[in-house]
Order: C-alpha cells, then sequence, then structure tokens
C-alpha cells in the first residue's frame, strides 16, 4: 500500500493572529452560520481541497464580471476566477447566453453534438500539436486517460512527474504511489539519469510551470530537454495544459516551441463548467477506439463533451484571442511589479507565468495573515497565495489591487 500523501503541493498557511481573526468573525456571522451548515453535511464543510481555511472560509453568494459577493453582503475583486477556469470573470454574457440558447433544447445525449465538434475543431486549429480531441469531465480524467494511452502506447508502466507538480487528485498521479517515479523541478540531469534507469518509462508528465507548486516556470530549455529525453527512451512527452492554455493561443508550448506528445486541457475549455481533455498526436488517440484497436483504451463517461461545457468552452475561446491574451500577461506583469514594490518592511516576492502569479512571503506563515487582510479589504485571493486576472478586470480593478496589497503588507509589517 502507498503512503498516503496530499502530492507536493505547498503547504497550507496558518492561521492568522487573533486581532485579524476577530475582526474577520465580526464581519462575516452569516457566513460563519452557513459554513457551520455546511459542516453538518460536507466533511469539514467543503467538497474540494482547497475552499477552505481558518477560521473559516467567506462563503460566496454571487458573482459577476471582476466582482464577487458573500452571504453578508459584502463585495469582492475576484483574483481567484475558479482556479484560473474563469478567464473572463464570472457570468460572462456571452457564455450565460450561449448556454442558455442551449438549456431548453438539451444538454447531454448518448451521441455525438456539433458543439462537441466545434470545440474540438477549434482546440485543434489553436494548437498544432493537438490533432485529435478526447473529452472528460475534468483535468485529472484527462491525466488519468493519458497515462492509460501512454501504457498502451509504450507497453511500460512507470510515469515520471516533477516534485511539485498537479495533475489532479487521483492516487495514480500521486508522488508516491506505485509506477510513479519524481524527478526534482528544473534539474535536466536528474530527470535524463532516471529517463535512463533499469525501469523504462511510458510516460514524462510536465506543467510549462508548477502551478499548484507556486507558479514556477520551467527554466529555458528545460522542457525542450525533457521531451528530447524522453523520446530518445521511448517514453511519450506529455504537456500538462490544464492552467497554462490561457496564457497562449496555442497554449504555453506555442511560446516554448514544444509539440508534446499529448495535451492534457482543462478549466478555461469548458468557460466555467466541468471539462477536462486529451489531446494530440492522432495515432495515439485512435487508441482509444474500440472497433479499430485490439485491447483498447476503453474510455467512457456519461458526461464526457457535456454540451454546456463544450459550448461555453467554445465561446471562451474565441474570446481569448491573441490580442486578450497579451493584455492580460501585460497587467499581470505589472501587477507583479506593483505588488513587489509594495513589499516594504516584508520579505515577499512573486513569481508569474502570464496573467497568473504567486505572491510568496517569509516566513510563508504569513501568507494567513495576508489572506485575512485582503479579504477584509474586499480583494479576494486564495490562500496560498496564487491570484490571477481575468479580462472582467479594469485598471481601476487593478490600482485598487495594487492598494490593497500596499495596505496589507503595512498592516503586516506593523503586527510582526
Ligand atoms: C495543472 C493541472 N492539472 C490538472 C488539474 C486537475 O484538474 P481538475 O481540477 O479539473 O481535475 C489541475 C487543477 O488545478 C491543474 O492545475
Amino acid at each position: 500500500m502507498p503512503k498516503p500523501t496530499s502530492t507536493t503541493r505547498m503547504p497550507a498557511p496558518a492561521i492568522a493572529g487573533p486581532g485579524l481573526v476577530a475582526e474577520y468573525r465580526d464581519r462575516t456571522p452569516a457566513s460563519a452560520a452557513a459554513f457551520a451548515r455546511a459542516e453538518r453535511v460536507l466533511p469539514g464543510g467543503e467538497t474540494r481541497a482547497v475552499t477552505s481555511y481558518p477560521p473559516y472560509p467567506v462563503v460566496l453568494a454571487d458573482g459577476c464580471g471582476a466582482r464577487l459577493w458573500d452571504v453578508d453582503g459584502h463585495m469582492y475583486l475576484d483574483l481567484v476566477n475558479n482556479y484560473t477556469a474563469l478567464v473572463h470573470g464570472n457570468a460572462f454574457a456571452p457564455v450565460t447566453d450561449a448556454v442558455a440558447d442551449l438549456l431548453p433544447r438539451g444538454v447531454v445525449f448518448a451521441s455525438p453534438h456539433h458543439h462537441q465538434v466545434a470545440l474540438a475543431e477549434r482546440l485543434c486549429q489553436r494548437i498544432p500539436s493537438v490533432e485529435r480531441v478526447r473529452f472528460t469531465n475534468s483535468g485529472t480524467e484527462a491525466a488519468l486517460l493519458a497515462t492509460r494511452i501512454a501504457r498502451r502506447a509504450t507497453g511500460r508502466s512507470r510515469i515520471l512527474l516533477f516534485d511539485g507538480a498537479y495533475h489532479g487528485s487521483a492516487t495514480a498521479l500521486m508522488p508516491n504511489s506505485p509506477d510513479v517515479v519524481v524527478a526534482p523541478w528544473n534539474d535536466l540531469a536528474a530527470a535524463e539519469r532516471l529517463l535512463a534507469g533499469d525501469q523504462p518509462v511510458a510516460a514524462v508528465l510536465a506543467e510549462p510551470f508548477l502551478g499548484a507548486g507556486g507558479v514556477r516556470p520551467a527554466t529555458p530549455g528545460f522542457l525542450a530537454g525533457v521531451a528530447e529525453a524522453a523520446r530518445s527512451r521511448g517514453a511519450l512527452f506529455v504537456l500538462d495544459e490544464v492552467q497554462s492554455l490561457r496564457n497562449g493561443v496555442a497554449g504555453q508550448q506555442g511560446e516554448l516551441g514544444l509539440a508534446p506528445d499529448l495535451t492534457l486541457l482543462g478549466k478555461v475549455i469548458g468557460g466555467g463548467f466541468p471539462i477536462g481533455a486529451v489531446g494530440g498526436r492522432a495515432d495515439l488517440l485512435a487508441l482509444t477506439v474500440g472497433s479499430r484497436t485490439p485491447g483498447h483504451v476503453a474510455h467512457a463517461g456519461t458526461f464526457n463533451g457535456h454540451l454546456a461545457a463544450a459550448v461555453a468552452g467554445l465561446v471562451t475561446l474565441d474570446h481569448l484571442d491573441g490580442a486578450a491574451i497579451d493584455r492580460l500577461t501585460t497587467a499581470g506583469e505589472r501587477l507583479a511589479a506593483r505588488i513587489t514594490a509594495a513589499a516594504a518592511g516584508v520579505d515577499a516576492h512573486v513569481t508569474r507565468a502570464g496573467s497568473i502569479l504567486n505572491v510568496h512571503l517569509d516566513p510563508p506563515e504569513c501568507l494567513a495573515a495576508l489572506h485575512l487582510t485582503l479579504l477584509l479589504d474586499g480583494v479576494y485571493t486564495t490562500p496560498r497565495g496564487m491570484i490571477n486576472l481575468s479580462t472582467a478586470l479594469t485598471d481601476t480593478d487593478l490600482d485598487e489591487v495594487a492598494a490593497a496589497y500596499t495596505r496589507a503588507f503595512a498592516r503586516i509589517a506593523d503586527d510582526t
């Protein structure tokens, strides 16, 4: 039995100081009550690993564009965007219109549908390495499907992952699972050694930057070197673009000059609805087709390619052209510089990949105070310091975000 593990994601931050917590409790009594009710039926009061934090999370009621409202009626600027999935913000009108059109006509059929085909066509147009697409319901499922395809294609079982990577919440994708080997991030020689070892590797899975691992980009040439080393040893190179697709028309592989054998997709390609996909080489994806391949990779799923996700994803991508991505990236760069400059008296630095940022504090326990202070000031961020931008945020909103970080750092510096 493998040891239980929660992956090598960044540790959950410690609780903030008593003064801050008392202020937070005073301001959010309805959230406290809603969370207490949730705890009676949802273990830990939540239904995914990242949405709860001490003393209890803000419970949200509504979202529109770049704004969120909690059950106490407080408004927040949204810098989470459901962990990067809502690249156009909340209730994006072109998406809600398209889904409203779909609802009275049926949302899921046991049949192919033109919305699925159109989304797959768009992905193939945008990402040159993607010749075929197979839809799933989540990024986790996409990663699982890709490892099955890789094992079937190579006849090998080992999967190589990087320390700090996150490819979903499945035991098979955790660092100390059987048939998983872990290489240090940004150390090409170590990856080459593991690939050359006695036990051959079926596939290397890599993100363009460690997302949940703190938004830590690959060093120049690292991923190209890994891809080459993998292929020279008969292993597949699988790039996880579940988070990073929003950073380039062809995902981040376009910018990095990579042509992965398989690409994992999710988040933005569902426009706010649950989805995942494996895209890539036609010969590899053909292994999922039962009628053509003896010993094929059987891949079923009642909701695969759900039509609400397919049409919402298509509309989302159509509004995420090169110009929109450039604006997001420039805004991300500017915000990173402003947050760094604001950190007087606090040991902070910001890492960034496109419009996804992570604020790091030393000691990391101070992140809990930063998170609660920003919430009290109307800015919704993640407990681990990751923030990301949506096209719904205006320059004025971003000025307000930068000012809130300045106030928060000053308060933390005063309190420590
Ligand atoms: C890089 C990466 N891969 C895979 C996943 C898993 O996707 P999902 O949450 O849709 O299962 C995530 C989710 O955060 C991710 O960031």
